[in-house]
Order: C-alpha cells, then sequence, then structure tokens
C-alpha cells in the first residue's frame, strides 16, 4: 500500500466529524490515516468513539497549564512525536496562539459551520436566519492566525428553507461537513491543493453551475 498521510484530529466534545474522518479511513484507497486523536477536555464524548475504532486517544488538558502556550507545547510534542503531517481541528474549540498556527502553517485545517468568510464565529446558524441569507453552509479551510481565516479549500453551500430554524439548519449542515472534511483531506493527501497567494487552487476541479434558492 502506498504511504499514507499521517492526520491528527483535534477535538473538544462529540467527534462527528472526527467519526467521519474516522470512517473514511476505513476504505482501504483512502489515501490519509489517523494517528492520533487529541482533546483538550477529558469528558470529550467523542474520545470513547476513537477508542472503539482503536485509534489512540490523548487527553492533553489545557487545565492543566498555566497559558496557551505550554498546552500548545505538550501538543506538539505530542504530535510531532508521531510523526503527524497534518492537523485537522474537528470541533476543537481553544483558540491557538500564532505560535502554534505558524509551527504548523498549510499542516492545520479546520472546518467553521458556515460559508466564510460569513458568520466567523459561534452561533453560526442562529445568525445566518437573523441575517436572512439563502444559503447556510460550511468550509474547510487552512488555519490563519485570525480566527476562521485563512485560504478556503472546500465548502458546501446548504440552501435555508422557509420552515428552518436553528437545529434543523444545523443538523443539515452538518451531514455536509460530514462528506466536505474528509473530502478535503482527501484532496491534501493526493497532492492536489495548492496555496497562491493565499487562495486555494485545487488540481482538477471544475467549475459547477449554479445553485438557485428557492427550489421551488
Ligand atoms: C461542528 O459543527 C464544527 O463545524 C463546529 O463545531 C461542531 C463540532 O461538532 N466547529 C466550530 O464551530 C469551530 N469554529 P463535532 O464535534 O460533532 O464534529
Amino acid at each position: 500500500m502506498v504511504d499514507r498521510l499521517k492526520l491528527a484530529v483535534l477535538i473538544s466534545g462529540r467527534g462527528t466529524n472526527m467519526q467521519a474522518l474516522i470512517d473514511a479511513c476505513a476504505a482501504a484507497d483512502y489515501p490519509a490515516e489517523i494517528v492520533v486523536v487529541l482533546s483538550n477536555e477529558p469528558d470529550a464524548a467523542g474520545l470513547a468513539r476513537a477508542n472503539e475504532a482503536g485509534i489512540e486517544a490523548l487527553v492533553v488538558p489545557h487545565r492543566d497549564y498555566d497559558g496557551r502556550e505550554g498546552f500548545e507545547a505538550a501538543v506538539t510534542a505530542a504530535l510531532a512525536e508521531r510523526g503527524v503531517e497534518l492537523i485537522a481541528l474537528a470541533g476543537f474549540m481553544r483558540l491557538l496562539t500564532a505560535g502554534f498556527v505558524e509551527r504548523w502553517r498549510d499542516r492545520l485545517i479546520n472546518i467553521h459551520p458556515s460559508l466564510l468568510p460569513a458568520f466567523k464565529g459561534l452561533d453560526t446558524h442562529e445568525r445566518a436566519l437573523a441575517a436572512g441569507v439563502r444559503f447556510a453552509g460550511c468550509t474547510v479551510h487552512f488555519v490563519r492566525t485570525e480566527m476562521d481565516s485563512g485560504p478556503i479549500i472546500v465548502q458546501a453551500a446548504v440552501p435555508i428553507g422557509p420552515d428552518d430554524h436553528a437545529a434543523s439548519l444545523a443538523a443539515r449542515v452538518l451531514e455536509q461537513e460530514h462528506v466536505i472534511y474528509p473530502l478535503a483531506v482527501r484532496l491534501i493527501a493526493e497532492g492536489r491543493v495548492g496555496i497562491e497567494d493565499e487562495l486555494v487552487t485545487v488540481d482538477g476541479a471544475a467549475a459547477a453551475g449554479a445553485t438557485i434558492n428557492p427550489t421551488a
């Protein structure tokens, strides 16, 4: 088998995106493997999922460290020790310092539940509904020092219906998160993703038509 890209998944909570990556990696022809799941929260439900899949589940509790630097140094040491080549943040709810982001520059990606650069931060679905936008969605992007910013790799747009509320929208967006995160990791692992002037290029990608809302 060809060498698979060594992936670390960083979580803080339930870990459904991590699970989507675990499921993708289970396919023999998927070009990445998860070498470690790391959580800053000892009680993260995702840790049990990782254990069940036979993947090392490591806890680095941020509360055990005086500052962000100490915590991040421990994370970096654990990942470097395992030969990690790409870090996927999957509901990892700690802000990262510039030092960490630069240490892993272009090897650190995140998934966010909005069509960035719209709706950075929390409560994305509530804010999308309040703004009356017709499309919500999700984004996988390379991480830069400013929160929820950085070159965009993949997005999925999810139309907002008249009866949507935050929970219904979140559920439909989450379904798409589970599609685009494995896709983004695959594109990177296949060496098809480049960054030019802080914009992502994807080898062999074609433009789609239009998606218009409402659908009726
Ligand atoms: C996901 O919706 C992810 O996009 C979001 O947290 C959720 C984690 O769910 N991330 C952020 O808001 C980061 N800014 P999961 O633990 O089930 O994957």
